[in-house]
């Protein structure tokens, strides 16, 4: 350690450290401009000078190492003299047009002023009044037209934050300094277009100027520059999308969201900062003009005589109203995308052209959509749903109920909402989107570990993992901070392996690109793990100490050679061979994966062969040998933790366990008796022909859009006696509905959600519901009481406090523990900190040793035949979110992305004689749509990706909706198809 004195206290610090660390360390402020943490060291702008007894001249303390018994002085005369002369010189290219109003007003607390102005004040540095200057004002790229970020470059001070920002924490390196001396300025790529320079919208640029000469656009559109300085202190909360758990501050004016922006960098937050575009740049849709703000009844329902009766027609037909279903809409003909900037100013493109047909309206809910419904009071709307919900629960079995919570909900909300079914109307029919993302892996993972989670951490990832294997997962994309962190853990020397059927971001990046076919992951996991068996780099100790099965599976591999799996994969036998050393020499091997894997008909099996082939290489239980399957949404793993599934209760506990089951009905009031020990329906059995379901209760989900082959899961819900949609808007599903009620976006509400790595985290209200929306836990709170469920929980807290009894793994739970940066499950008791990883020891298995599962290889449902060439998979966009409920209602976002394209390979485009942007019919067994071509070299030939979040060209109209024979999950990743070009 160093031991060293600044202005006369003693600081001890880390060799190597910086005077600025020492300082910061002991609370002593020294001012900085182009430092800025973690990014990398430039100490150019000299604001930070201080002097060093012995030293002629003054030093940078953000550049300067400490060495034992130095003296440093900070506020000595000459050091304030040369602030205030590097802040004059500054001063001298900066817009002074107000600015000495702007500090006078601002005098006391600083508020309203940037970081560089908060400096002028603080040193007390005289703004000029001319505007004679020596030099011009500066300049730079402009982003002119941008949705979402712009620059004023003549605030620009240069200390090039947002170029090491970008280059060292996003690992884009959009921006650049161009020129050099007094022309020195700001650059977007080689010709100011950040598409063609690969920018993601992320907005870090943005958190880290100093100046605001980068800004963002979006508050600007609805309030002015002061409102949004004047915004009232932000609310921290959990981003509502991917399940990174990016934790927001959520800056409010006059009940609306004015905008948002992350923690502190140097906060233990799981984002460290950062957010991606949706995170910062997509909460406008809590305010979008089509948020509904007071519960809808079908006007077919009256009351009379004390009871809500359904007059009209009762069968098909009924739900119909003035719109055209998904399979109608799939087939409308649609405008071109806007051209992608690629190459040219972003002046210079050309715009959508609006029309009657123009996307843009229709992604908002169209008028004609609201006909079939009247405005309700919440008595009306509760009264019907209930008495509904009731009536089919007495009059049939109770089976012929169903609900589906939500993923993007919180988890006192899930809770509460399976515990009335369970509780009030005896069913386990409880199921929600995990179904359709990761219930193969968790179906694998537990007959494997039992366990339906990760085993470790982002961050170790990050800093720690010597190789990272991903798996079918977009991360860049899907879970673009996540997908950050790991692009920086492969600028520090991580060995990344990447097995994708696309060549998305991350396989350009990669050591090795597994650019295999679509589905044939089993024959490649297989023969890697062969061949690791070959060559001896297996880890026998752990396969004797920790696991069960390996000869099974050691037999179950040998026919899978090398040679064997290139033929099926299409991967060379020699970069599979290479895959499989690198994973296994390690020698600390992280294992990611996501939908890629999952969404097959075999997607359990796909998971358990990559489980199979951790386990013979013993890369878990240490920190840096994380399995992580990445959650999808921002509360997937919550909603599945808290019981929002058939089969198990809170903590995976099953149903069938009449053990289990006392304890449940114990507390919740109720008889053993009354809850069912039946494993109930999953989604895709609860929406199919042939299924007893007859009433439904849908939260947050939006299944006419997200469901496979949506033609006949629309036509299914027609068909249903009573269905309760409670949203923010009137969905493609919710039209379908009896009653909608009103609910509270993230922004409106208190709770929890939990992340990819099993971090509880605080949710909290930031605003109220618009209208007489509410929030939706008083909601579901009262639907419990009215069917008779008593639901004792005044606030979110109080649910927390049931869920922590009845849950082990969450005993030691409580809001308290949760603040600020939130705490990794398992937390048995109230003296734990938490569990950042898993399996140091054992799995948790009756014997604590991990099971093996030999696994079979077996093609996709679907294959290409002479009629239907090519293979259709489907997945997400950086810009979009799930069914699009939101994020099409986010301006920036929708801007980036208005239209749904279909990516072909710039072979097969050729061939057809497409050009970017015109139209393609795609056709499956099941149906067939219209949608533009995005000519794009990340497909291979014969293959066509289409993005799920566009109701006008609805991807799952054409996917197949065979099952996983586990975990009931459809095959969303291959369908075959046919693409021609619509005319
Ligand atoms: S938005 Fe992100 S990727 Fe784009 S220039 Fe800024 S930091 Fe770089
Ligand atoms: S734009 Fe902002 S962050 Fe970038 S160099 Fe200029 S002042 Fe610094
Ligand atoms: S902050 Fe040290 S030289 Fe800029």
């Amino acid at each position: 350690m160093t031991t060293l004195t600044i202005d006369g206290r003693t600081v001890t610090v880390e060799p190597g450290a910086t005077i600025l660390d020492a300082a910061r360390a002991a609370g002593i402020d020294v001012p900085t401009l182009c430092w800025y943490p973690k990014l990398p060291v430039v100490g150019s702008c000299r604001i930070c000078l201080v002097g060093v007894q012995g030293s002629p001249k003054l030093v940078p303390a953000c550049a300067t190492p400490v060495q034992d018994a130095m003296t440093v002085e900070t506020e000595s005369a000459a050091v304030r003299a040369n602030r205030r002369s590097v802040l004059a010189l500054l001063l001298e290219r900066y817009p002074a047009d107000g600015l000495g109003q702007r500090l006078d007003a601002a005098r006391g607390d600083g508020h309203l002023l940037n970081e560089f102005e908060r400096y002028l004040l603080r040193f007390d540095v005289p703004v000029p009044a001319g505007v004679a200057r020596a030099l011009p004002l500066r300049t730079g790229d402009a982003r002119p037209g941008d949705p979402m970020i712009q620059h004023d470059m003549s605030t620009c001070i240069l200390c090039t934050r947002c170029v090491r920002a970008c280059a060292d924490i996003q690992q884009v390196g959009v921006l650049d300094v161009a020129l050099r001396g007094e022309h020195a300025e700001i650059v977007v790529g080689g010709d100011g277009d950040p598409d063609k320079a690969a920018c993601t919208w992320c907005g870090e640029c943005v958190r880290v100027c100093p100046t605001g000469a980068i800004y963002e656009v979006l508050p600007l559109d609805r309030f002015t520059k002061r409102e949004v300085a004047e915004a009232e202190g932000a609310v921290r909360t959990v981003c509502p999308y991917c399940g990174v758990g990016c934790q927001i501050d959520v800056h409010v004016k006059d009940e609306r969201i004015v905008r948002v922006t992350s923690p502190w960098i140097e906060e233990d937050t799981p984002n460290i900062g950062s957010t991606c575009v949706k995170g910062r740049f997509g909460y406008d849709f809590p305010q979008h003009r089509d948020r509904l703000t007071r519960p809808l009844i079908r006007k077919s329902w009256t009351k009379r005589e004390g009871r809500w009766v359904h007059e009209g027609p009762t069968e098909a037909g009924r739900r119909r109203g003035p719109w055209l279903t998904i399979d109608e809409e799939g087939d409308r003909p649609k405008p071109r995308p806007p051209e992608r900037s690629v190459g040219k100013p972003l002046t210079a493109l050309s715009h959508v052209p609006r029309g009657p047909d123009d996307v843009r309206d229709r992604v908002a809910t169209p008028a004609a959509w609201y006909e079939p419904f009247r405005e309700a009071t919440w008595e009306e709307a509760l009264e019907l749903t209930a008495q509904e919900l009731t009536r089919i629960h007495a009059e049939k079995a109770s089976d012929a109920l169903a609900v589906f919570c939500s993923a993007k909900c919180t988890n006192e909300e899930n809770y509460v909402l399976q515990r009335t079914f369970r509780g009030a109307f005896h069913t386990n029919n409880v199921d929600h989107c995990t179904r359709l993302c990761h219930s193969s892996s968790v179906a694998a993972m537990q007959r494997a570990l039992n366990t339906s989670a990760a085993s470790g951490s982002m961050r170790e990832v990050e800093h720690e993992a010597d190789v990272i294997f991903i798996s079918g997962a977009n991360v860049t994309e899907a879970h673009p901070v996540f997908g950050a962190a790991i692009k920086r853990a492969h600028a520090r020397g991580a060995t990344l392996i990447v097995a994708d059927t696309r060549r998305i971001e991350l396989a350009k990046r990669a050591d090795i690109h597994l650019y295999l076919q679509p589905g044939t992951d089993v024959a490649l996991y297989n023969a890697m793990l062969r061949h690791i068996l070959k060559r001896g780099l297996h880890d026998q100790a752990f396969i004797d100490a920790r696991t069960k099965g390996f000869a099974d599976v050691a037999a179950a591999v040998e026919p899978y050679t090398l040679e064997r799996a290139e033929t099926i994969t299409g991967v060379p036998a020699a970069l599979i061979a290479r895959a499989a050393e690198t994973y296994a020499k390690g020698p600390r091997t992280s294992t990611l994966w996501a939908m890629g894997l999952t969404q097959h008909a075999t997607g359990t099996d796909i998971v358990a062969s990559l489980l199979n082939l951790i386990l013979c290489t013993g890369m878990i239980g240490r920190w840096g040998a994380a399995m992580i399957p990445i959650r999808g949404q921002n509360n997937v793993q919550g909603a599945s933790d808290v019981g929002a599934i058939p089969m198990v209760y809170t903590d995976y506990q099953p149903v069938s366990d009449p053990a289990v089951r006392a304890k449940f009905a114990a507390a919740w009031g109720v008889s053993a008796e009354s809850l069912s020990l039946k494993p109930g329906l999953r989604v895709t059995e609860i929406v199919s022909r042939g299924s007893p379901v007859r009433g439904m209760y849908i939260y947050g989900e939006n299944p006419v859009i997200s469901d496979p082959d949506v033609a006949h899961a629309e036509e299914w819900f027609e068909h249903l006696e009573f269905l309760a949609v409670h949203d923010l808007f009137l969905t493609e599903t919710a039209r379908l509905a009896d009653v909608v009620l009103p609910g509270s976006s993230f922004a409106e509400k208190d709770g929890t959600f939990v992340n990819t790595e099993r971090r509880i985290q605080r949710v909290r209200k930031a605003l109220d519901p618009p209208g007489d929306a509410r929030s939706d836990l008083e909601i579901l709170v009262a639907l419990s009481q009215r069917v008779g469920l008593p639901a004792p929980f005044p606030d979110a807290a109080a649910v927390m406090r049931e869920i922590a009894k009845v849950t082990p793994s969450w005993a030691g739970v409580t809001y308290d523990r949760l603040d600020f940066a939130g705490v990794q499950y398992p937390i048995p008791d109230a003296a734990s900190p938490g569990t950042a990883f898993l399996f140091a020891d054992r799995f948790p298995t009756a014997d604590g040793k991990g099971t093996l599962v030999p696994v079979e290889y077996l093609p996709p449902a679907e294959l290409p035949t002479e009629e239907y060439p090519y293979l259709m998979n489907t997945g997400r966009q950086l810009y979009h979110w799930h069914t699009g409920t939101m994020t099409r209602r986010s301006k920036g976002l929708d801007a980036r992305e208005p239209v749904p394209t279909a990516e072909i390979n710039p072979e097969d485009a050729a061939a057809m004689g497409v050009r970017d942007g015109d139209t393609l019919r795609v056709t499956s067994r099941r149906n067939a749509m219209l949608i533009a071509a995005r000519v794009s070299d990340r497909v291979k030939r014969r293959q066509v990706f289409v993005p799920f979040h566009f109701r006008e060209a609805a991807a799952n109209l054409l996917t197949n909706p065979a099952l996983d024979p586990y975990a009931k999950i459809p095959e969303f990743k291959v369908c075959a198809v046919r693409v021609e070009p619509a005319d």
